[in-house]
């Protein structure tokens, strides 16, 4: 997250233009989940036959990934928020790097294409703004299924042992509960020969979701959301037709921002216990939660402070992680939210600070003390996530605010400035026909980093 500095002009960009000290009031439509969708679309190479997705975000990560597998040969019809994917005639197991440097769950597509031909290659997905990212154990479960795996100028050339053209079922223990690893290796199980287990597996909902699509598709999978996942692999997988499941960032960004304007409002489609952590943080920081089916109510009322450690599900999600300390900067006494699955994902602090927030920030912990007032200011979101945190800041703060770096904001939200209009807060998209000097932007860091937006 980053001040555009005094010292450079800013680019021509797209701003979104926030009045501040906004109310939110009504109900909020939850997309489909980005992070289900993205590897959803991974998976439907599995198979020959058509799948059909629904309730698919409108997001520009999904169209890059789109784009990934029409570069493969798959035929995608997009109407509204379904697709229709046709695999049959794919022939391509390459990635091409240009596609793929702009999306990291790219490089999902490896285990998929890796079954299906034997052979995939796919550029190193590299670092982004929050962290290294790197993909060790989806390499070394690939290799513990019988692959052969080379990294040669930036490209994972991965090639199955030997004369079969089939992975093999094998035991593997992660050292971390990553989600891309897991859901690359249950991916690449479920076409492998014998019986996988994945220990240590990540069991976010979205990992839970690929495998209820999977096991449409006639998958054997068992107790996907636990730590322990067993895949029997098959010899071919059908098609099918899956809706992809409500989008609980989205949603506790919305709750997040009506506990952070003392805003009641529902959200919904939900799936209530994909939120626990979040609601439970919410209702511990003075908001009353109404659950109702597919629905959730918030009530806030006086905003106490409260800490939080980011872990993987059914912990608090690093993804809220930057939203949740807009909300605690204008909390009444100290908190302190400690980041322990990224190593480079506090970069919203110093610029919440900058609108008058108090924040220490030892290591990956932010210390903050809640002051009464934040101030508006022209800010860059430099990832997906603070851009949001910006933005619930923006909403929050007095004065008005213009939050750059949209194309962030995008991959990730869908129609996030019309949802909240709809909401009853004062926000427009502006596009800058001529650039902006220092004047609009007070203090931050260096510029030199300004243009090195990197995929988070
Ligand atoms: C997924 O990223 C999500 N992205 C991220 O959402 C989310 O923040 C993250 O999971 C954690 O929940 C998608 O699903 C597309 P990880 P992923 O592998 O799979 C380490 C957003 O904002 N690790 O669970 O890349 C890694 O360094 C995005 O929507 C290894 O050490 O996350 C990190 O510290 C951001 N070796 C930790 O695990 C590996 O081989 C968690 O990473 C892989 C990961």
């Amino acid at each position: 997250m980053i001040c555009v500095s005094k010292k450079k002009s800013y680019p021509k960009s797209e701003n979104l233009k926030i009045f501040g000290q906004g109310k939110l009031n009504g109900i909020v439509e939850i997309s489909g989940a980005k992070n289900s969708a993205l590897v959803l679309l991974a998976a439907s190479l599995l198979t020959n036959e058509k799948i059909i997705l629904k309730n698919v975000p409108r997001l520009t990560d999904i169209e890059k990934m789109g784009n990934i597998l029409k570069n493969l040969g798959v035929n995608l019809v997009e109407r509204n928020n379904k697709l229709q994917i046709d695999s049959k005639n794919i022939s391509i197991k390459e990635l091409p790097y240009e596609l793929v440097n702009g999306l990291r769950a790219s490089f999902f597509c490896i285990g998929p294409l890796l079954s299906k031909f034997g052979e995939a290659k796919v550029p190193l997905p590299g670092g982004c703004n929050i962290g290294s990212r790197p993909i060790d154990e989806h390499i070394n479960g690939l290799k513990a299924l019988g692959a052969e795996i080379i990294i040669e100028e930036g490209i994972v050339k991965a090639k199955i042992k030997g004369k079969k053209n089939k992975l093999h079922g094998t035991h593997i223990k992660l050292k971390c509960p990553s989600v891309g690893a897991t859901e690359t290796l249950v991916m690449a199980a479920t076409l492998a020969q014998g019986r996988t287990t994945i220990e240590n597996a990540a069991r976010e909902p979205e990992i839970q979701d690929l495998c209820q699509m999977l096991n449409k598709m006639g998958a054997k999978i068992y107790d996907s959301g636990k730590e322990k996942i067993i895949i029997d692999g098959v010899n071919k997988l059908s098609g099918c037709t899956h809706k992809v499941i409500p989008d609980r960032i989205e949603a506790g960004t919305f709750l997040i921002a009506a506990a952070a304007t003392s805003s009641s409002i529902t959200i919904a489609p939900v799936i209530p216990h994909h939120l626990e952590a979040v609601t439970n943080k919410l209702q511990e920081s003075g908001s009353k939660i109404t659950i109702k089916g597919n629905s959730i109510t918030i009530n806030p009322r006086e905003l106490k402070s409260v800490d939080i450690s980011t872990a993987p599900f059914p912990g608090f999600p690093t993804d809220l992680q930057a939203p949740f300390t807009a909300l605690m900067t204008i909390a009444n006494g100290k908190s302190k939210i400690t980041e322990t699955i990224f190593e480079n994902r506090m970069n919203h602090i110093h610029l919440l600070n900058k609108m008058g927030a108090r924040i220490k920030l030892r290591k990956n912990t932010a210390h903050i003390k809640g002051v009464k007032t934040i101030y508006g200011m022209d800010l860059v979101g430099s990832d997906l996530r603070s851009s949001a945190a910006l933005i619930i800041a923006g909403i929050i703060a007095k004065g008005s605010s213009k939050i750059y770096g949209l194309e962030h904001l995008d991959r990730g939200y869908e129609n996030f400035e019309s949802k909240l209009k709809i909401l009853g807060i004062k926000i427009t998209r502006e596009f800058n026909k001529n650039t902006f000097t220092q004047s609009e932007f007070k203090g931050g860091k260096e510029s030199e980093d300004t243009e090195k937006y990197k995929v988070a």
